[in-house]
């Protein structure tokens, strides 16, 4: 339906099905190998689209298997058109997309166009001062006084993410090029008309191939700011990429791309991971009525454990905190835009080893109690490679355990800054993201089952007791439970769309939250600590004629939850 009058225009399928969706997120390098090189690659993906189907999950989404010199493990893209011959082939990419389709699941591709890589065609071209696609990058002189090339002569002292500068001087030209994570990724100017028509095609023609949306890597760093784009230096902010995001012309590059690609259509669904995105931005940017992005990858509550902009700079993480972020989130957003839920990317350590307990006693229950509380919120969950079985963050010990540039740039700028060898492992080990990418563990055997040959990092120990496999096999495992919490949000219009409030607040060990639509009423109570918990029924209200939903243990004591023991009840609205 049309209509010319604007005020009248339909929102932008306000009811979209990713609502109901849970989204499986696929880091290829560490999923399944099938040719023995010890790199995951497509056809192993699709050698496991049963076992994904029977999980549950509505969508795939792929991290980055274009062609790339893998500085950043294909975060840095040097042509966005085709398949890094490590992963494949693009025969092999149409057949995983037929067969994901034929499994009645959708597909999603990484789309990262904040910056290339250094080695895009693209960027090669704009080497040359004269070269029409000069302006497609950010060039500048050194620092007025300063001899192009020595230290100090960098425009400003912005710092890259995964690198001591922003900037990387040039010799052919004499002038020094943007690249806000590292020399090898850099920034593409959007405020070049060009660019964004580029970037316009190249999704039209993912698109038309059959791919059913995009995960837009840090799409809120698009739009640059004032300062920046008018030929000054980068604003000096508060470290982490505050000052960098959040553009002035975001809103407007993100409409126009939604226009130009028609990512409106009825099947696709877009998600923009957003470092620095606020609440007010979030709601912007997700609000059906303004046909930007479906959702959003906010930070905050990943940013919760660290006592400064530093992810490093470790610091302890109260629950009512935690509680206290997701529920303002979910306020922020209850009446325009969408929330997505997760707790586990390729960039987070594991879960279960951050906010749960990983030990032997206590692993299964927490990886159940903090999936059962991520996917009671109200929003769109994600699953990351391995969290549906419980997967640990594996024994880094020492600096030769880790291959992550962000993990090495770390290691080498804090022990040159003077910072003990011993601090900057146990930062690491807290926090590297090379925990995310250790191999999915399918079975006990060599290798986890992962590779014939020699994988590329080495294989959790832990493999022999926390597989996939294993998991299938006991009714009882974290597989059973992610499957039952998935088919729940399937089923439950309450799960999907009721309203949220979060109940004690205050409470040191329980997460309790309300899921209300209509006369249905749904109360989460999770103990998120080893430690059994006294329920507070005076605050909570009667529970003696509440239906279980879902629980984690098979024991229930009516008057307190076991360590790490969930439930999810039905109970009176009145
Ligand atoms: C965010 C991605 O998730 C991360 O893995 C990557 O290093 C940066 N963006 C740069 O592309």
């Amino acid at each position: 339906m049309t209509t010319d009058h604007p005020a009248l225009a339909p929102t932008s399928r306000p009811d979209g099905w990713w609502r109901s969706a849970v989204v499986y997120q696929i880091y290829p390098r560490s999923f399944q190998d099938t040719d023995g090189d010890g790199i995951g690659d497509i056809p192993g993906i699709t050698s496991r689209l049963d076992y994904l189907a029977e999980l549950g999950v509505d969508v795939l989404w792929l991290s980055p298997v274009y062609r790339s010199p893998q500085v950043d493990n294909g975060y840095d893209i040097s042509d966005y058109q085709d398949v890094d011959p490590l992963f494949g082939t693009l025969a092999d990419l149409d057949e995983l997309i037929a067969a994901t389709h034929a499994r009645g699941m959708k597909l999603v591709m990484d789309l990262v166009v904040n910056h290339t890589s250094d080695q895009h065609a693209w960027f090669t071209e704009s080497r040359d001062p004269a070269s029409a696609k000069r302006d497609w990058y950010y060039w500048r002189p050194a620092r007025e006084g300063h001899e192009p090339g020595t230290p100090g002569a960098e425009p400003d002292d912005s710092r890259a993410a995964f690198a001591p500068s922003a900037w990387t001087y040039d010799p052919a030209s004499g002038e020094y090029y943007l690249g806000i994570f590292s020399p090898g990724q850099p920034d593409l100017n959007w405020e070049n008309e060009d660019v964004r028509h580029a970037v316009h095609r190249m999704m039209r023609w993912w698109v038309d191939r059959g791919v059913d949306g995009f995960r837009m890597d840090v799409i809120n760093l698009i739009s640059k700011p004032a300062a920046l784009t008018s030929g000054g230096p980068i604003p000096a902010g508060a470290g982490g990429f505050g000052a960098i995001a959040n553009g002035p012309r975001l809103d407007e590059f993100l409409a126009e791309m939604n226009r130009e690609v028609g990512l409106d259509a009825e099947h696709l669904i877009t998600v923009g991971e957003m470092p620095g995105a606020t609440v007010e931005v979030a709601r912007r940017v997700t609000d059906p009525a303004r046909r930007e992005l479906n959702m959003v990858f906010t930070f905050e509550h990943v940013n919760l454990d660290q006592a400064s902009h530093s992810k490093w700079d470790l610091a302890d993480l109260p629950l009512p905190v935690l509680k206290a972020n997701l529920a303002h989130w979910q306020e922020g957003l209850a009446d325009a835009g969408w929330n997505s839920l997760y707790l586990d990317n390729h960039d987070q350590p594991r879960a279960v080893s951050r906010f749960g307990d990983d030990s032997p006693e206590h692993r299964v229950s927490s990886a159940k109690t903090l999936a059962t509380v991520l996917h009671l919120h109200k929003g769109t969950p994600y699953v990351y490679q391995g969290e549906e079985f419980g997967m640990t963050n594996a024994p880094l010990t020492r600096i030769e355990h880790y291959q992550d540039v962000e993990s090495l740039n770390y290691h080498t700028l804090a022990t040159a800054g003077g910072t003990p060898e011993e601090e900057v492992l146990a930062s690491l080990a807290a926090k590297s993201r090379d925990h995310a990418r250790t191999p999915v563990q399918w079975d006990a055997t060599d290798n986890a089952g992962f590779t014939t040959g020699t994988p590329w990092f080495a294989v959790n120990p832990d493999h022999t007791e926390i597989n996939a496999e294993a998991a299938r096999r006991d009714p009882d495992s974290v597989f059973a439970h992610f499957q039952r919490l998935i088919r729940l949000r399937h089923d439950s219009e309450t799960v999907r769309e009721g309203r949220f409030a979060l109940l004690l607040p205050d409470h040191e060990q329980i997460w309790a939250f309300t899921r209300t639509l209509e006369d249905e009423r749904l109360l989460v109570v999770a103990n998120c600590s080893s430690r059994p918990a006294e329920l507070p029924l005076q605050e909570l209200g009667e529970l003696d004629d509440a239906e279980l939903v879902l629980g984690t243990h098979a024991d229930r004591d009516p008057g307190r939850l076991a360590a790490w023991e969930s439930r999810v009840l039905r109970v009176r609205t009145l």
